[in-house]
């Protein structure tokens, strides 16, 4: 049974994110998507940790093998104690490099019994972002095609009413 944890910050997920999410379950036979509390990221996160979970949850739903979860602790921590020996992250054009070797060397320091491996974005989602995303929705732009039909609804409830 290899079972792998998907983490991030999720805010929102965008297709890009549920790409990798679908194809990371077609090569694990059990697949935690981790999202992460992230309460200091860009000056703190649009959707709660609820709302990112629960989003994340009816995007993936489609997948019988996909479970949501929330952390707020070390990455490695969760991996270990939900029994997974497998970080997977995607990967996008070269800005993604740097962070993403830091925290692969960083959490294989912590923890060596977790392998880090990426699955790379598809030519489409490439430079698609989840702030790139709130960005376009904040200007009233249509983001249509980039997250998933839940994601759209609340960001579009949620932008029309204010932050
Ligand atoms: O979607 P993001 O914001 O790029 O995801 C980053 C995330 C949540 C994967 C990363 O910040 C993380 O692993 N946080 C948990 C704390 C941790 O383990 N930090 C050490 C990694 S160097």
């Amino acid at each position: 049974m290899k079972r792998a944890v998907c983490p991030g910050t999720f805010d929102p997920m965008t297709n890009g994110h549920l790409d990798i999410v679908e194809r990371a379950s077609g090569i694990f036979d059990e697949v935690i998507v981790a999202v992460a509390l992230s309460p200091d990221k860009g000056g703190g996160p649009l959707f709660s940790i609820d709302e990112r979970v629960e989003m994340v949850g009816a995007a993936v739903a489609h997948l019988p093998n996909v479970s949501v979860r929330p952390f707020d602790s070390l990455l490695v921590d969760l991996a270990r104690h939900v029994g997974a020996t497998v970080i997977v992250k995607g990967l996008r054009a070269v800005t993604d490099f740097e962070r993403e070797f830091q925290m692969a060397q960083l959490n294989y320091r912590i923890n060596d019994e977790i392998e880090t491996m990426f699955i790379v974005a598809i030519p489409e989602y490439m430079y698609l972002s989840s702030s790139a995303v709130k960005e376009i929705a904040e200007h009233r732009g249509d983001v249509e095609g980039l997250v998933p039909a839940n994601v759209n609804e609340r960001l579009v409830e949620r932008l029309r009413k204010g932050r």
